[in-house]
């Protein structure tokens, strides 16, 4: 059985907020939380709850799936009001990078002004307003933390193949956001963490397409990458808030 999170005391019960846990990495987040005896409720988030999270069946009460407009203030809102703080630990795991509507650019020429837009809002205002509404329910009296989805493709000094510009772009404001809220939340929530991690290449829906030439072992199941983003989550310390953590816990210069 995995360990609870090292930030526990033996008899605490984290209080966890996954956004996104319809989603293949975000489901199995949610299926790794639910495996560890220290963490006593996740709030899992998503707009399809018949596609989350397959709780064990000792889960219990632990487990409790909304239907979730993360798009909209007002849902949020709503949301916030109805899960008591303390929160200890927030995911954001929702995310895109295509769809039937839209798919990553190759070069500027391939720009549309609808589809940028939709990544935008996907993968930076949804983040940003489930800050909004759930940051000021992070626990103030113990380590919490504030973490996004990221990816290593967001990274300008990273970025040497250019291309997927509104996916890049998105993932770029995403860790720019991220930096702002540990900068505002320092003073009211000392011992909180905010970062942005990137998950490795994980076999989802949203690689699916362009896995075609990832070497096998550089392809991690959604649960493998979800057992790695715990452990680094695990050890974030409120020095690190701010930055961005790759699955095996390397920061990433962005
Ligand atoms: N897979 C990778 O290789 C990889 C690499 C780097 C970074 N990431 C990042 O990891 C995160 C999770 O990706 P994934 O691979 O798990 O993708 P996924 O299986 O496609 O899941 C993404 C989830 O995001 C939510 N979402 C998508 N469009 C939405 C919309 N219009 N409104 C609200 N929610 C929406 C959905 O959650 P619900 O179904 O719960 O509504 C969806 O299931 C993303 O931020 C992605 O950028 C992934």
């Amino acid at each position: 059985m995995p360990a609870m999170f090292a930030w526990q005391d033996a008899d605490s019960q984290l209080r966890v907020v996954v956004a996104g846990s319809g989603g293949g990495i975000g489901r199995a987040i949610v299926e790794a939380l639910l495996e560890r005896p220290g963490v006593g409720k996740v709030y899992a988030l998503t707009r399809r709850p018949e596609q989350g999270a397959a709780p064990g069946a000792d889960t219990g009460s632990r487990l409790e799936q909304r239907r979730a407009d993360i798009g909209s203030d007002d849902s949020l809102a709503a949301l916030a009001a109805s899960i008591s703080a303390p929160i200890d630990l927030v995911i954001v795991a929702s995310g895109v990078l295509h769809s039937e509507a839209l798919a990553p650019e190759r070069r500027s020429r391939d720009l549309d002004a609808a589809a940028m837009l939709e990544v935008l809002r996907i993968n930076t205002v949804v983040p940003a307003l489930i800050g909004k509404h759930f940051l000021p329910l992070l626990n103030k009296r113990r380590k919490a933390a504030f973490t996004a989805l990221s990816a290593r493709v967001g990274s300008i000094a990273d970025n040497r193949l250019g291309g997927w510009t509104s996916y890049r772009a998105s993932k770029a404001a995403l860790n720019m956001l991220l930096k702002n809220f540990a900068i505002e939340f320092r003073r009211s929530h000392p011992l909180a963490v905010v970062a942005g991690l990137h998950p490795g290449t994980v076999d989802t829906a949203l690689s699916k397409p362009f896995t075609g030439r990832v070497p096998a072992e550089q392809l991690f199941t959604p649960e493998r990458s979800a057992a790695y983003l715990l452990d680094v989550i695990d050890r974030l310390e409120p020095a690190d808030s701010g930055s961005v953590f790759a699955w095996d816990g390397q920061r990433i210069p962005y």
